[in-house]
C-alpha cells in the first residue's frame, strides 16, 4: 500500500528517494511522485500515474533535479482515482509546502470545506490534499513548519503517516505518525525518512520506530523528536538485523518463487530455539505467560485478514485438536465492527504478516479495550501490532516482498501448531506425542525440499490448466484451510476465479460446475479422513471433472482418477499443512508466470493494507 520515502543530507535527495520508492514498489501502489527543493530554495514536484519507472520519465536528469531534501511517495488510491492530480506529494495554496500521506483523513470532508471558505483551492479528490492547504494555513500564522505541522494535526480526524517540507525552511523535514508506520533512518551525517525499512536499508540500519503521535524534525545535523504536545521524546534507536541480499531476487525470476524456495530455511527458523527435547515439548517465551495462565485458557479467539487468516484457520484445527480449547478464528474487519462476544478465561491473538494491517490493528485494540489479553504472531519486528499486543511470537520468516504471501504463511502455520503443542503438553498430551512431533516437525525443512525438487513437473501441470477460467481448491480436516489458501494464491496472482471448499460441501453446490475444463485440486492424504476425501473426488470424476491431486508419496491407487499427481511426503496429520501448501503455491506460481503477468505486484493489491 501507499509508501513514503524522505531524505535528508550532503547528497541528492532525488535518485535516493527514487531508489527507496522502487524498493516500496511491492507494497503495490498506482502513482508516484516525488518533491526536493533545489538548489535555489525552488520547491520542485513531480508527479505520475503508474509505476515509478513512468515518474522517472517525466523528471529531469538527476543532476538537473538536485537538491539535498526531497520526499517520494507510492500511491494505492483509496479517495479518488489514480491520477496524477491525485498523486503525492500535495502542495499548498502558496506551492511552499509539500506533503506525502499514508492512512485516511476521515473528516477532510469539514476541514476541507472550511479551507476553501478561507480561500484555498484544492485541485485533488484526495483525502491527503487538506493535509498540504491545512499545514499551509497554519503556516502563513505560525511561520515555523513544525508547530504549523502540530496545530494541523490536532484538527485531523483518522490515520496518518505523513512527510512535509517547505521551502522557505530547505534543510528541515518534518514528519509524523499515527496508526500509520513511520520510521527515521540514522546514517552519517543524513537522514532517512520512510514507512517501511526496506527502502532505507542499503543507506543505513540504525532507525527509530516513530510512536504515534509522536513528530520528528529532522535537519542535516540532527533530529528532534516530540510528542503533539511539545514534550521532548527519548527515543530508543534499533539495529536492523537482516541483510540487503534478502530484498534482492539473485537469480530468481520473481521475488514470489524466491520465497517459496527460502521455505526449508524459514521454516526452520520459525522453530528453532523453540523445541524443548527434554520435556518433550516447546517454548515460546515471548508470550510472556505462566504455566498457569497457559491451563488457564479457557478460549482462543484468532484474528487475521487474507493469508494470515487461513494460517490462523489451521491454527484452530491444530490447538482444538492437540489443545481440546475451543478455538474461534475472526476476519478482523468482522470482529472490529460486531460488538464480539469475548467470555471470561478467552485470550485473544492476532495473526498478521506485516503487523500493520488496519483492520487487525483495530481489532487488537477493540478486544484490549475489553480487557482481554491479546498475543500477536507477526514478521516484522517493532510493527504496530508486535508492539500493542501483550505478548507474541515473532515468525523470523524474512522480509518478505512478493504480494502473494507464501513463506510467512509456512512460518505462521508453524508457529501456530508450536503453539498447539505447548498447550497440549500443559493439559494431557503424553510425552511420547510430543517427542513424536518434535521428531516429525525436525524433518519438516527437507521434506519442503524434496517437494521443491518437484518444480519443473509442477509447471508443465501449469500449463495444462493456464488458460481455465475457474478452479476448484478441495481438502479435508487440517488440509481444508490449506485448499482456501491454494485458491486464494491462484486467484491472487493469475486472476482465475478459484475456490475453496472442504471436500464433502463440494456436493452442496460447486458440484454444479464440474465439468472437463475445470480443474479440480484436492488434497488427497494418507491420514484418518483418506476414505471420505477419496469418495469425494469419485463423485467429481464421475462427473467428467479433471482432477489434480497432491498425494502422499506412495499412494497408487490416487492415480486411477487423477488427471495428474504431485507426491509430497508423508508427515504426522497437524504437520501436512506445512507440505500441501508448497505445490499449491508451486502451482500458482507457474499458472501467472506462463500468463504472462506481474507475479510479484499483482493488480489492484497491496502487501501491507493499512487502511480499512
Ligand atoms: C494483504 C496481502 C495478503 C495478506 C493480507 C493480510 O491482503 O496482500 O497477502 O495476507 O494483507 O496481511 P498481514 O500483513 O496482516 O498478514
Amino acid at each position: 500500500m501507499c509508501g513514503i520515502v524522505g531524505y535528508l543530507g550532503k547528497r541528492n535527495a532525488t535518485p535516493i528517494v527514487i531508489e527507496g520508492l522502487k524498493r516500496l514498489e511491492y507494497r503495490g501502489y498506482d502513482s508516484a511522485g516525488l518533491a526536493i527543493i533545489d538548489t535555489e530554495g525552488d520547491l520542485k514536484v513531480f508527479r505520475e500515474e503508474g509505476k515509478i519507472i513512468d515518474l522517472e520519465r517525466i523528471m529531469p536528469a538527476p543532476e538537473k533535479s538536485f537538491g539535498n531534501t526531497g520526499i517520494g511517495h507510492t500511491r494505492w488510491a483509496t479517495h479518488g482515482e489514480p491520477t496524477v492530480a491525485n498523486a503525492h506529494p500535495h502542495i499548498c495554496c502558496r506551492n511552499q509546502i509539500a506533503v506525502v500521506h499514508n492512512g485516511i483523513i476521515e473528516n477532510y470532508k469539514l476541514l476541507k470545506k472550511k479551507l476553501i471558505s478561507e480561500g484555498h483551492i484544492f485541485v485533488s479528490d484526495t483525502d491527503s490534499e487538506v493535509l498540504a492547504h491545512l499545514i499551509g494555513y497554519f503556516y502563513e500564522a505560525e511561520h515555523d513548519l513544525v508547530t504549523a505541522v502540530k496545530e494541523a494535526l490536532k484538527l485531523v480526524e483518522g490515520t496518518y503517516g505523513i512527510a512535509v517540507i517547505c521551502s522557505d525552511n530547505p534543510d528541515l523535514i518534518v514528519a509524523a505518525r499515527k496508526g500509520s508506520p513511520l520510521i527515521l533512518g540514522i546514517g552519517n551525517d543524513e537522514f532517512f525518512i520512510t514507512s517501511d525499512v526496506s527502502a532505507i536499508i542499503i543507506h543505513t540500519k540504525k532507525v527509530i520506530y516513530l510512536h504515534d503521535d509522536e513528530v520528528v524534525s529532522v535537519t542535516k545535523e540532527n533530529f528532534e523528536i516530540t510528542n503533539i504536545d511539545n514534550e521532548v521524546v527519548k527515543a530508543k534507536i534499533s539495529e536492523i538485523d537482516w541483510e540487503v541480499s534478502s530484498i534482492e531476487k539473485g537469480d530468481f525470476k520473481h521475488f514470489m518463487l524466491k520465497e517459496i524456495f527460502e521455505q526449508p530455511t524459514s521454516v526452520e527458523n520459525a522453530f528453532r530455539g523453540r523445541l524443548d527435547h527434554k520435556l518433550s515439548t516447546v517454548k515460546l517465551g515471548g508470550l510472556n505467560m505462566t504455566p498457569d495462565e497457559f491451563r488457564n485458557i479457557e478460549k482462543i479467539q484468532i484474528i487475521a485478514c487474507g493469508t494470515s487468516w487461513h494460517s490462523a484457520l489451521i491454527g484452530k484445527y491444530v490447538i482444538e485438536s492437540l489443545a481440546r480449547i475451543s478455538v474461534e478464528v475472526e476476519y478482523a474487519s468482522e470482529f472490529r465492527y460486531k460488538n464480539p462476544i469475548i467470555p471470561p478465561g478467552t485470550i485473544v491473538i492476532v495473526v498478521s504478516q506485516s503487523g500493520e494491517t488496519a483492520d487487525t490493528l483495530a481489532a487488537l485494540r477493540e478486544a484490549r479495550t475489553r480487557g482481554v489479553k491479546v498475543f500477536g504472531i507477526t514478521n516484522v519486528i517493532g510493527s504496530s501490532i508486535a508492539r500493542e499486543t501483550d505478548g507474541g511470537v515473532y515468525i523470523h520468516a524474512g522480509t518478505e516482498i512478493g504480494v502473494a504471501s507464501t513463506k510467512a504463511f509456512t512460518s505462521q502455520v508453524t508457529v501456530l501448531t508450536l503453539l498447539g503443542v505447548l498447550l497440549g503438553r500443559m493439559k494431557h498430551l503424553a510425552p511420547t506425542y510430543g517427542k513424536k512431533f518434535l521428531e516429525e516437525l525436525k524433518m519438516i525443512p527437507n521434506k519442503i525440499s524434496e517437494i521443491l525438487e518437484n518444480n519443473h513437473y509442477i509447471r508443465n501441470i501449469a500449463d495444462t490448466i493456464k488458460s481455465s477460467t475457474n478452479a476448484l481448491y478441495l481438502g479435508r480436516g487440517f488440509n481444508y484451510p490449506v485448499a482456501l489458501e491454494g485458491a486464494l494464491k491462484l486467484k491472487e496472482i493469475s486472476y482465475i476465479h478459484a475456490e475453496g471448499y472442504p471436500a464433502a460441501e463440494m456436493k452442496h453446490g460447486p458440484i454444479a460446475l464440474i465439468d472437463k475444463n475445470m480443474p479440480v485440486i484436492a488434497i488427497a492424504l494418507k491420514d484418518e479422513i483418506y476414505d471420505k476425501i477419496i469418495s469425494n473426488l469419485a463423485e467429481v470424476k464421475a462427473r467428467n471433472g479433471r482432477i489434480i491431486t497432491i498425494a502422499t508419496r506412495g499412494d497408487d491407487s490416487v492415480q486411477d482418477f487423477s488427471e495428474n499427481v504431485i507426491y509430497i511426503p508423508e508427515t504426522i496429520d497437524v504437520l501436512q499443512p506445512l507440505l500441501s501448501v508448497v505445490p499449491l503455491q508451486l502451482l500458482a506460481y507457474h499458472v501467472a508466470d506462463l500468463r504472462e503477468l506481474n507475479v510479484d505486484q499483482p493488480r489492484n493489491l497491496a502487501k501491507s493494507v493499512t487502511v480499512e
